[in-house]
């Protein structure tokens, strides 16, 4: 139907009779000479019909938005002053001979041409019309490109490209699993994957040695802009490895795609243990473009009447920090008001603040609503051990060591964006000494990573000790986005059965839900560790996006709804009774 992309016709095609096909951008009625710019993925081109070709005159005038049309017409050079250097195509246009309205289209729901504030939901609702725009055919043109340079970095280092089931039992990576009713066994469930972690392990017991896969994940978890329930992971496995060679084998990878698509070289990534990250950064993932630490101010302040802060600097489990904010002076008082709120979301009860106009007049030169309560000693202590500076707002959080890294950690990054604190473009960082296990809420413990993660000690030591038992995981961060996390795993079926035993989970269970494994881990299992990284968010961080939905040609949105086909949907009485399931009745409140 055609002998070139609208895209591809310059110069060098002058005098030459093209045909091409796409979409009317924009149609323009010059005093009797009509143009047309059409469009395909490869970009416009800009044709004019004369009316000395009465067909292709008419026909060119009764075009609208949209339209799919096949034209030919001779490629000229554009007269003196209408070039335009900023288009592939601007140096030529073509005259059309012949038009072809291959199929009309009804008003487009928004308008494509230029960027457009269109409300998500629409353009979600309209996808396959938001993805004719110029920026969503780059971002997802970009992916590709992202994909097809894993690929071939992988294989070139040998690893196999091996597909793992979706129909599946629960890999548990800490979310709920989408779970999918069997016909075939009555009352039994699948549940999608979280993530390969089973099946990859798996064929390193098989002996495949490297193995990777593009693969989709599904997790039910509350939506971020960083989040999605269905997402796809770079998943990474090999035999015979330990950490440095894992991270050394990946950190290259993402090196190459970084200098070869964005020209940018990141260096060697530094290594910062969790312990460092969550003290002096709040957070497992800091981002360590924004040069703000975190200092720990309790050792002043257990002694003083002001219970906010006493409380929490005699409580083991508290945490009492402070924020250096150097030129935040400027700070208003409603900005400060906005940011206590801020803080609120993370479940801080207030946020203290000091902001220091002469430091050399001692406590005459500050300005804060709790200097009273702290006393002057303590806060010129304070001062002190933060080398704070005139110009300088320091910030405080005083909870539970949780509530206080969340909420400074947050307020870090808010900061380091609204006053633009940024140092450098990109951080890159691997985040390692992770420990084993965390406590959950209810007081139970729960592994950091997963549980098939290996700890760096012996299973006596970790029997023993459990909360302060460190795992061979890592982490890579940029920009303060978990990119990838993964570990060398646990091989020995003894070594398994003691963390499902620390975890709490019966032998029964264990059999139930892991038989399988543990099963595997007898047969000859070799060492082996491995990676994944999220494809979604390293696409999002390369193209400057704000949110993964924007890498994703169709995502689902904040409620994990898909608005275009209306997913999930209901499903008939006859196909609920084969699959054996009743919906219970809604309660006469709801109904
Ligand atoms: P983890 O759970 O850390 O590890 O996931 C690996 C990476 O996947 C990305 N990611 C997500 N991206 C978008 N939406 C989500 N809901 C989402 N959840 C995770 C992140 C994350 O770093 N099996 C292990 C890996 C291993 O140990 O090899 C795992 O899944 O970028
Ligand atoms: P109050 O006595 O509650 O008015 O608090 C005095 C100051 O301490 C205010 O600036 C509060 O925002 C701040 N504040 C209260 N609770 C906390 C907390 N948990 N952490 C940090 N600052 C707090």
């Amino acid at each position: 139907m055609r002998t070139h992309y609208c895209g591809d016709i310059n110069e060098t095609l002058i005098d030459q009779t093209v045909t091409f096909c796409g979409w009317v951008h924009r149609r323009r009625d010059h005093g009797g000479v009509i143009f047309l710019d059409v469009r395909d993925r490869e970009g416009l081109v800009q044709v004019v019909f004369d009316p000395d070709t009465v067909d292709a005159f008419n026909t060119a005038d009764s075009v609208r938005s949209e339209f799919v049309v096949q034209i030919t017409g001779r490629v000229r050079g554009r007269p003196e002053g209408t070039t335009n250097d900023n288009m592939k195509t601007g140096k030529i246009e073509v005259l059309g001979k012949e038009i072809n309205v291959v199929n009309k289209a009804a008003t487009p729901p928004f308008p494509l041409d230029g960027y457009t504030d269109v409300g998500e939901d629409i353009r979600l609702k309209y996808r396959y019309m938001d993805m004719r725009r110029p920026e969503m055919q780059e971002k997802l043109r970009f992916r590709s490109k992202v994909t097809s340079h894993v690929r071939r970095y992988l294989e070139d280092n040998g690893f196999l490209d091996i597909e793992t089931p979706i129909l599946t039992r629960a890999t548990p990576e800490g979310a709920r699993d989408y779970l999918v009713p069997s016909r075939t066994h009555e009352g039994s469930f699948f549940a999608l994957p979280q993530s390969p972690q089973l099946f990859k392990q798996l064929l390193m017991v098989s002996g495949f040695d490297r193995y990777y896969q593009i693969a989709k994940c599904f997790r039910d978890e509350d939506l971020r802009a960083d989040r999605q329930p269905e997402f796809t992971q770079i998943d990474i496995e090999a035999s015979f490895i330990d950490e440095e060679q894992i991270m050394a084998l990946t950190q290259g990878m993402i090196s190459e795609i970084f200098e070869k698509e964005l020209n940018v070289q990141l260096g060697e990534f530094p290594r910062m243990p969790y312990s460092e990250a969550m003290q002096k950064y709040g957070s497992d993932k800091p981002d360590l473009r924004i040069p703000l630490q975190l200092v720990d101010v309790a050792e002043f302040l257990q002694d003083i009447e002001f219970k906010v802060f006493a409380g929490p600097a005699k409580d083991p489990k508290g945490r009492v920090a402070a924020l250096r904010v150097p030129g935040g002076a400027e700070i208003s008082r409603k900005q400060i008001d906005d940011y206590t709120k801020f803080v609120g979301i993370y479940g801080a009860k207030g946020l203290a603040w000091i902001k220091v106009n002469e430091i050399e007049k001692g406590v005459e030169g500050l300005q804060s609503p709790i200097i009273k309560f702290i006393g002057d000693d303590n806060t010129m202590s304070i001062m002190n051990k933060l080398g704070a500076e005139n110009g300088d707002i320091i910030f405080f959080g005083a909870d539970k060591e949780v509530i206080v890294n969340e909420a400074l950690g947050a307020l870090r990054c808010k900061l380091g964006e609204d006053l633009n604190l940024y140092t450098c473009d990109w951080a890159p960082l691997w985040v390692v000494d992770f420990p084993m296990f965390e406590e959950t809420k209810d007081g139970g413990i729960t592994a950091i990573h997963h549980p098939f993660t290996a700890p760096s000690c012996s299973p006596e030591e970790l029997k023993a000790e459990p909360t302060t038992a460190l795992s061979r995981a890592y982490d890579m961060v940029l920009n303060g986005c978990e990119l990838g996390g993964g570990s060398i795993r646990i091989h020995e079926q003894s070594m398994q059965e003691t963390v499902f035993d620390v975890l709490g989970i019966s032998e029964e269970e264990q059999q139930e839900k892991f038989g399988f494994l543990l099963d595997a881990l007898k047969y000859g299992a070799p060492v082996h560790g491995g990676l994944a990284f999220g494809l979604d968010r390293l696409v999002m961080l390369l193209t400057g996006a704000n949110s993964i939905r924007e890498v994703i040609a169709f995502p689902k949105t904040q409620s994990a709804a898909c608005v275009m086909t209306e997913a999930p949907g209901q499903v008939g009485n006859a196909q609920l009774r084969e699959l054996h399931i009743k919906l219970r009745e809604k309660p006469k409140a709801e109904s």
